[in-house]
């Protein structure tokens, strides 16, 4: 029997609403006849109560600090799986077989490099060019070279399209550094993984190969996978609002890129090493930050904290903080915004501002440590977050695309603007003249 809520209208009637229940128990006043039924719409700023889609790839709960993928719990996740496993989870909805990781090792492998002229456009930016409008401009430019991916009818077709994005994501990044730092662009290697065969686009030069450590790849490897999927996120909801449209995959993860780029969603990662920098640079102290934050001046915000939907612990910044630590030991490195990272967070997880307010640690807080520690610039974070999100990116889009019933998304608004004016023509605008009726217009002014 379908649960029922009854809404009572401002005219005394009374409106039966279906509630759809998830598999999580969670509950959803299914509103999509209200405006046919009744002419009301809802109004929900931020989309902080409405669920745009029934999904069922990651699972959040907020208050528990849970995050699942497919069901699986993400600390299990970054236990057991590798980058590339845990996005065939997520697209495909199982963990693959051992059939399965060798078929689509081979079509990462197949799919790593750039088309040779597609290269050029690197040396079209302008060296200081944020590697962020590099990548979402480069996988658009993608689609001009592999026309057939346009449009994907077949399943094998998808899995060669999903391979080439998530293989070309990672050398397009690479090249967007090679290229903003004056060197040659490196070609992968077949021989190599996931994350080594980025490491050595990253760092390897023409006559030395780089070759990462086992911490420093395992620490990638688990950065990226935190990163995989995160439910209908800023730029996750974006990526589906293209591809609601039926645009392509490549469109759809592109503007996926520039959703994630702002400092308040991926870009966050940067705004956090900015932070901890400035801190550390300014010698001021942890509390006298805090207190900055405590009093908005010039609205400044403690990046890396508080969350739209986790109104305790990221469950990914617990994990974060721990490999940061692991990571600096095993690399003895010594990185004082760590310590800065640490008292700030002591701090907050202290102070009844941050308390009252739910505001714990985010995915963005220890990130950057992690990344800094692998000599990843900090432009370059919010990239690392995107080649990350690839998977959770691709899993949403071929979610729409499977669903035969999907809409195109048409929010509606309240429009609060002017109501209807009558139209006055330039001459009254401009002269202030203001009776248009049987007013003789002079030659000169004739519109
Ligand atoms: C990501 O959605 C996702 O799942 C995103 C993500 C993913 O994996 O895709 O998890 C990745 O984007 C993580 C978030 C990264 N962003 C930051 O770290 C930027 C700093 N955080 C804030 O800007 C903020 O917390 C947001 C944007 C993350 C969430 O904003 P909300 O939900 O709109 O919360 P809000 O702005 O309404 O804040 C509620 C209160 C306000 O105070 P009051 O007006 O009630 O007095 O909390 C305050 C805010 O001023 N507040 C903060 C704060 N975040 C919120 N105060 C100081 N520092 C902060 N970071």
């Amino acid at each position: 029997m379908t649960e029922k809520a009854t809404l009572t209208m401002p005219d005394g009637s009374t409106y039966e609403v279906p509630v759809t229940v998830g598999s999580e128990g969670e509950r959803a006043l299914n509103i999509s006849r209200l405006r046919a039924d009744t002419g009301y719409i809802t109004l929900d700023d931020g989309y902080g109560n409405t669920g745009s889609c029934e999904s069922a790839i990651t699972f959040i709960d907020g208050e528990q600090g849970i995050l699942r993928y497919r069901g699986y719990p993400v600390e299990d996740i970054a236990k057991h799986c590798s980058f590339i496993e845990t996005a065939q989870l997520l697209i495909w909805g199982e963990l693959p077989s051992a059939e399965d990781r060798t078929r689509f090792s081979d079509l990462l492998t197949e799919n790593s490099t750039l088309p040779e002229d597609f290269r050029r456009h690197f040396a079209g930016f302008p060296q200081h060019a944020h590697p962020m409008s590099i990548l979402s401009a480069m996988i658009n430019a993608l689609q001009s070279y592999d026309l057939p991916g346009l449009v994907i009818n077949d399943d094998e077709e998808f899995e060669r399209v999903s391979a080439a994005l998530l293989s070309k994501v990672r050398t397009i990044a690479a090249a967007a550094y090679k290229s903003s730092i004056g060197e040659p662009i490196m070609y992968p290697r077949y021989d190599l993984r996931y994350v080594e065969n980025f490491l050595h686009m990253m760092f390897s030069k023409p006559y030395r190969d780089y070759v990462p450590s086992a911490e420093a790849t395992s620490a990638l490897n688990l950065f990226l996978l935190l990163h995989a999927d995160h439910e209908q996120n800023c730029s996750t909801s974006t990526v589906r609002m293209v591809a609601s449209g039926e645009a392509s995959l490549y469109a759809s993860v592109s503007a996926g890129v520039c959703a994630l780029w702002g400092k308040l969603h991926g870009g966050a990662n940067q705004a956090v090493m900015e932070m901890l920098t400035y801190i550390r640079e300014s010698g001021m102290s942890t509390k006298d930050y805090i207190a900055k934050v405590k009093s908005r001046e010039d609205g400044i915000k403690l990046m890396g904290f508080g969350h739209r939907v986790y109104r305790n612990f990221d469950p990914r910044a617990v994990i974060l903080q721990d490999a940061c630590e692991k990571l600096l030991d095993s690399l003895h490195i010594t990185d004082p915004r760590l310590d800065i990272a640490r008292e700030l967070a002591q701090t907050a997880l202290s102070d009844d501002y941050f308390i009252s307010r739910k505001l714990y640690p985010n995915v963005d807080f220890f990130s950057g440590i992690i990344l800094t520690a692998l000599g990843i610039p900090v432009e370059m974070f919010t990239v690392l977050f995107a080649i990350g999100r690839m998977p959770g990116w691709i899993a949403n889009w071929k979610e729409m695309h499977d669903d035969p019933t999907g809409r195109i998304y048409r929010p509606r608004q309240v429009y609060t603007g002017p109501t209807e004016r009558e139209w006055v023509n330039r001459f009254q605008r401009e002269r202030g003249m203001t009776d248009s009726r049987g007013f003789k217009v002079p030659d000169d002014l004739r519109p």
